[in-house]
C-alpha cells in the first residue's frame, strides 16, 4: 500500500506593525547601517508592542491559512509549533494559540528546535498526516524575538525581528509533499549558541539577571562556519536522497539569519539567485517564522506554484539543522 502524503493546502504570515531600520541601531550603539547592511543584509525588521506574545503572531498566521483554505478552526486536529520564544513556559503556546483560535477539537504541543523550529515541525507534522491519524495539521513557525535580545549587544540586537509564518498540512495524492527529509542535531554545539537562564539549570533569580543570562549569547563567526556546510551538506544530500539532481529545484527556501550565510550556501549548490527565497532584508533573523513567511511570500507572489520542487534549509541553535524536499 502506498503511504498518503502530506501536501501544504494554504499558507499565511504576519509581521507587528512596528518596523525599526537600521538607523534605529545607529542612534545608541557604536554601528553603522553599513556594518549592518554589508554584514547581513538586514535593512529593517518588525518588533511587537509590549504584551504581544508568540501566539498573538501565530494567530494572525493561522487566521489567514483558515480563510485561504476555506475552513473553521474546528475543522483542524493537532497544531505544531516551533518556537523558542513561548509566550511562558508552560502551558505551551500551542495551548494558547488552540484557544485563541477556537480550535475546539485540536491538540497540540511546542517545538523547540532553535532556527530549525520550523523545518522540524513541518517534518513532525507531515508525519503525522502521513500517519493517516490526522488529516488537518497546522504547522506554525512564531517568535518574539525582541524577548530574548539584548538590545545593548550590537553583536545580536541588529540581527533578529518578530514575526509568524504558518501552513496548514492536509493528505494529498501520491508523489506530492514532503519527498525526503534529513533532521540532525549536534549539541555540543550548544557553547556557541544560548540562552542560559530561566530554564531548570539556571531557575530565574536575582543573579541570573544580574548575570545578563536572560538573553541570547552567540558566538557569531563560530556559528556561522557550521552554518553554511552543514546546511548546504544537509540540503545536498535531501535533493540526492529524493533522486533528483540539484538542477531540478525550482526554489530554495533557507533560513534567513545572514545574507552573506544564504550566499555561500547557494555558492555551494551552485543555485542561480533568482531560485533562492530571500526577505531577511526586511524581517531580519525571525528564528523558526523565517521559512514559513518565506513560503508565503513565495505563495503569493507566484514564485512557488504547484508541482514545484522546493528545497527548505535550516540551521540553528542547538547545534539543530535539517532539511526537506517538497513536491509543491
Ligand atoms: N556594528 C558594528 N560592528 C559590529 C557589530 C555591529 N552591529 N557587531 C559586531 N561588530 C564588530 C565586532 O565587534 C567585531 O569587531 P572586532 O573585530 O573589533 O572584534 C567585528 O565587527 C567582526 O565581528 P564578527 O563577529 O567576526 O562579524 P561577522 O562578520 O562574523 O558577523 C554575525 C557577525 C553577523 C553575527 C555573523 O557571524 C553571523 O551571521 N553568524 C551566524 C548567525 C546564525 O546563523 N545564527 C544561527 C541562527 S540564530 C538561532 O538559532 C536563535
Amino acid at each position: 500500500m502506498t503511504k498518503r502524503s502530506a501536501v501544504v493546502t494554504a499558507t499565511g504570515s504576519f509581521f507587528p506593525p512596528k518596523v525599526i531600520t537600521n538607523a534605529h541601531f545607529e542612534q545608541y550603539l557604536d554601528t553603522t547601517d553599513e556594518w549592518i547592511t554589508s554584514r547581513t543584509g538586514i535593512k529593517e525588521r518588525h518588533f511587537v508592542e509590549k504584551g504581544v506574545a508568540a501566539s498573538d503572531l501565530a494567530l494572525e498566521a493561522a487566521k489567514q491559512v483558515l480563510e485561504r483554505r476555506g475552513i473553521q478552526a474546528e475543522d483542524i486536529d493537532a497544531i505544531v509549533f516551533g518556537t523558542v520564544t513561548p509566550d511562558m513556559m508552560y502551558p505551551s503556546s500551542a495551548c494558547l494559540l488552540q484557544d485563541k483560535l477556537g480550535a475546539s477539537r485540536a491538540y497540540g504541543f511546542d517545538l523547540s528546535a532553535g532556527c530549525s523550529g520550523f523545518v522540524y515541525a513541518y517534518t513532525t507534522g507531515v508525519m503525522l498526516v502521513e500517519s493517516g491519524r490526522f488529516d488537518r495539521v497546522l504547522v506554525v513557525g512564531a517568535d518574539v524575538c525582541t524577548s530574548f535580545m539584548d538590545m545593548t549587544d550590537r553583536n545580536t540586537c541588529v540581527l533578529f525581528g518578530d514575526g509568524a509564518g504558518a501552513v496548514l498540512l492536509e493528505p494529498g495524492e501520491p508523489g506530492q509533499g514532503m519527498l525526503e527529509a534529513i533532521m540532525q542535531v549536534d549539541g555540543s554545539g550548544a557553547p556557541y549558541l544560548n540562552m542560559l537562564g530561566g530554564g531548570s539549570l539556571n531557575p530565574t533569580s536575582k543573579e541570573t539577571v544580574e548575570k545578563n543570562m536572560h538573553t541570547v549569547h552567540q558566538e557569531g563567526r563560530e556559528v556561522f562556519k557550521h552554518a553554511v556546510t552543514r546546511m548546504a551538506d544537509v540540503a545536498v544530500d535531501v535533493v540526492k536522497k529524493g533522486g533528483y539532481e540539484l538542477e531540478d529545484i525550482n526554489l530554495f527556501v533557507p533560513h534567513q539569519a545572514n545574507i552573506r550565510i544564504i550566499e555561500a550556501v547557494a555558492k555551494r549548490m551552485k543555485l542561480e539567485k533568482e531560485k533562492v527565497m530571500i526577505n531577511i532584508h526586511k524581517y531580519g533573523n525571525t528564528t523558526a517564522a523565517t521559512i514559513p513567511s518565506c513560503l508565503d511570500e513565495a505563495v503569493q507572489t507566484g514564485r512557488l506554484k504547484k508541482g514545484d520542487l522546493v528545497v527548505i534549509a535550516s540551521f540553528g541553535a542547538g547545534f539543530t539543522w535539517g532539511s526537506a524536499l517538497i513536491r509543491w
